[in-house]
């Protein structure tokens, strides 16, 4: 197993990913977004003999002088879940944010991330590597599932 940056080459075998197993739909739109990231560094993806098995999207929020910044997706295919590989997954982000914030001589302060409230083995993992509850701010992507929870680290 091994993770690493997304490059442009990894950009089919990720929109294939996320249309099988993610269920995404638009995939123009999402092939522009997935340009955008890779171009920043923001995807993380995790492989097993070359097959994809995993990925991570992260983002910078606002401006990034405040060092803020985001996990917006985190994904293993199942036969791969509850192996460690996303705590690993999960800390090469984090440590990838902060040196992102620091090459632009930006003081790191948070990363968050969002959360169903109810999803208790994604809450476990991020409770195992420092992340701590913030609040609920409601159902914000839909309405027939449960508030979305708000998990952050601070350095
Ligand atoms: C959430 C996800 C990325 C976590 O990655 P993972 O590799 O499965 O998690 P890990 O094996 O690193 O587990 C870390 C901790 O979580 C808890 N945990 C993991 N799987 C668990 C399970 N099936 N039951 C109970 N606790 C579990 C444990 O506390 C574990 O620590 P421990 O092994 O030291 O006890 C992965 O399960 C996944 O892709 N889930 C589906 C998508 C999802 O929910 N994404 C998050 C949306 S925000």
């Amino acid at each position: 197993m091994k993770i690493e940056k997304a490059r442009k080459e990894d950009v089919h075998d990720l929109l294939k990913y996320l249309e099988e197993n993610e269920k995404v739909t638009f995939l123009d739109f999402f092939k522009k977004r997935v340009e955008y990231y890779i171009d920043n560094g923001f995807i993380l993806l995790v492989k097993e003999k070359e097959e994809l098995i995993g990925h991570l999207f992260f983002q910078v929020k606002e401006n990034i002088n405040l060092g803020v910044g985001e996990i917006e997706t985190v994904n293993l295919l199942e036969d791969y879940r509850g192996k460690g590989i996303g705590t690993k997954l999960i800390e090469e982000s984090v440590k990838s944010m902060k040196k992102h914030f620091e090459n632009v001589g930006v003081k790191p302060r948070c990363v968050y991330i969002m959360t169903r409230s109810n999803n208790e083995i994604a809450i476990k993992v991020y409770e195992k590597i420092g992340f701590k509850k913030q609040g609920t701010i409601g159902k914000i992507y839909r309405d027939d599932q449960p508030e979305e929870l708000v998990m952050a680290q601070f350095f």
